[in-house]
C-alpha cells in the first residue's frame, strides 16, 4: 500500500550533495525548511474576504543556498533532473521550459520589484517531501521557502507576512493563477501544535492550539494531478466577483461575499437570479460561518462537531461550488463511512489533489486499508495516505 508515514529526505543530506555538485567554497551553505499545509476548513473563501483555518504540517521542502562570487543563479533539485541557469540581472519572464524555476524566478522578480538589490548571484539545491500538485501546497512551499532562504541569506530581513504577499503576487503576475493568500500565509507564519484562524480581508490572524487527543488528520491523496492554472480556479473566482457585483447593484452593501452573515444572505439571495452564481455565493457565506464554528469546536475540544462541519463543507464544495470530482468524492464518502472517522473533506483547490479525514489514531491503519479498497474499486487509482502532525512555518535550519 502506498502509505507515506515518514519523510523520505532529511535536510542533512543536502550538504554533501551540494558540495559534490557545486564544489567547496569559503561561503557558508545555509539550509531552510518550508512546510506543506492542510486547510482544516474554509475553502475557496480566502479570495472572498473570508476566514480560513489552515495548519502547517510536518512535510517539508528543504532549500540549500550559497552566495556566488559572480552574478549567476543556478538551480538544482535532488529529485528532478536538469540544471537551470540564469543571471541575477535578468529580466525574468515565465517560460514553460523553465519548469519549477518559474516559481523561483517569479519570487526573484517580486523581490527586485520591492527594491531589494542582490550584490551577487547564488546557487541552490532543493529537495521536497511534499507530493507535487497534490493539493497540500507544494508550490507555495517552494515560493515561500525560496523567498525566505534568499531574504535571510542576503540579509534582506523580509518579514513573514511580506514573504506570503510576495508569494501570492508572484502567482498572480508570473504564474497566472489568481490565488488567495491562505497557502502562502500559513506556510510563512504557521506554528507547530497550532492551526491558524486567518481573516483574509484584514490579514489579522490568531493561533489556536490544535489538541486532537486520540485523533489525527489523515491526508488522502487522490494521486490525480491537477494544475491550478489549467483548472477552473480562476473561473470560480470571477463567478464570485460577478455575484458580488449583482448584490452591490441591488443595493446590498458588502465589499466581499463573506462579509454577509447567514441572516443577511437570506434577504440578499433573491437578487442573484443566475442559478450557478447563486450557488457559488451561498457556499461562501455558509463556509465562512462553518469556519467560525470549527474554530470554536476546536477551542472547546468538541471534535465530533468539528467532524460534522468537515462533512458539511465537503457537501457544499461538491454541490454548490462544484470543485470536487469523482476521485475526491469517492475518497471522502469512503472515509466518512469508516469507524473511528469523525469527518472528512477535500482540502485546497480541489479538482483532484488531496482530502483530509479526522480519524482515531488507533484505527488509522484499518481506515486506510478500507478507504484504499473502495477508492481503487471505483476509480482504478491507488490513493496515497499519511497521518500528519502540525509543523512550523518557514525556518532557517543551519
Ligand atoms: C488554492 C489557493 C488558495 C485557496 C484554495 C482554496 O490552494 O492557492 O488561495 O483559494 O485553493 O481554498
Amino acid at each position: 500500500m502506498n502509505t507515506l508515514t515518514q519523510n523520505t529526505y532529511n535536510p542533512e543530506e543536502l550538504i554533501p550533495a551540494f558540495k559534490k555538485l557545486y564544489g567547496d567554497s569559503s561561503e557558508n551553505i545555509r539550509v531552510f525548511s518550508s512546510p506543506a499545509r492542510i486547510n482544516i476548513i474554509g475553502e475557496h473563501i480566502d479570495y472572498n474576504g473570508g476566514k480560513v483555518f489552515p495548519a502547517a504540517i510536518n512535510k517539508y521542502l528543504y532549500v540549500a543556498v550559497r552566495k556566488r562570487s559572480d552574478s549567476k543563479i543556478i538551480y538544482n533539485d535532488l529529485r528532478f533532473p536538469g540544471t537551470y541557469e540564469f543571471d541575477i540581472n535578468d529580466d525574468f519572464k515565465f517560460d514553460k521550459k523553465n519548469d519549477y524555476s518559474n516559481y523561483l524566478n517569479g519570487i526573484l522578480s517580486e523581490i527586485k520589484n520591492s527594491g531589494f538589490v542582490f550584490p551577487c548571484g547564488f546557487e541552490i539545491l532543493m529537495v521536497s517531501n511534499i507530493p507535487a500538485g497534490g493539493g497540500i501546497s507544494s508550490s507555495s512551499a517552494l515560493e515561500c521557502g525560496f523567498a525566505y532562504a534568499v531574504s535571510e541569506t542576503f540579509g534582506f530581513g523580509i518579514d513573514r507576512v511580506s514573504i506570503a504577499k510576495l508569494g501570492q503576487l508572484s502567482e498572480h503576475r508570473f504564474i497566472g493563477v489568481n490565488c488567495g493568500i491562505m497557502d502562502q500565509f500559513i506556510i510563512a507564519t504557521g506554528k507547530k501544535n497550532t492551526a491558524e484562524l486567518l481573516d483574509c480581508a484584514s490579514l489579522e490572524y490568531e493561533y489556536a492550539p490544535l489538541d486532537l487527543g486520540d485523533f489525527c488528520f489523515v491526508v488522502m491523496n487522490t494521486n490525480k494531478m491537477r494544475k491550478l492554472s489549467d483548472s477552473k480556479y480562476n473561473e470560480r473566482r470571477s463567478q464570485c466577483e460577478q455575484a458580488l457585483k449583482l448584490l452591490n447593484e441591488a443595493g446590498v452593501k458588502c465589499s466581499n461575499l463573506c462579509e454577509l452573515t447567514v441572516e443577511q444572505w437570506k434577504d440578499a439571495e433573491v437578487f442573484i437570479k443566475d442559478e450557478i452564481l447563486l450557488r457559488r455565493a451561498r457556499h461562501c457565506v455558509y463556509e465562512n460561518r462553518r469556519v467560525l464554528d470549527a474554530f470554536n469546536a476546536v477551542k472547546n475540544g468538541n471534535l465530533s462537531e468539528l467532524g460534522e462541519l468537515l462533512n458539511k463543507s465537503h457537501e457544499s464544495l461538491k454541490n454548490d461550488y462544484e470543485v470536487t470530482g469523482i476521485e475526491l468524492d469517492t475518497l471522502v464518502s469512503a472515509a466518512q463511512k469508516q469507524e473511528g472517522c469523525l469527518g472528512a473533506r477535500m482540502t485546497g483547490a480541489g479538482f483532484g489533489g488531496c482530502a483530509i479525514a479526522l480519524v482515531r489514531k488507533s484505527q488509522v491503519e484499518r481506515f486506510e486499508q478500507n478507504v484504499q479498497a473502495e477508492y481503487t474499486k471505483v476509480t482504478g487509482y491507488e490513493a496515497g495516505f499519511f497521518a500528519c502532525e502540525t509543523g512550523d512555518g518557514v525556518a532557517a535550519l543551519f
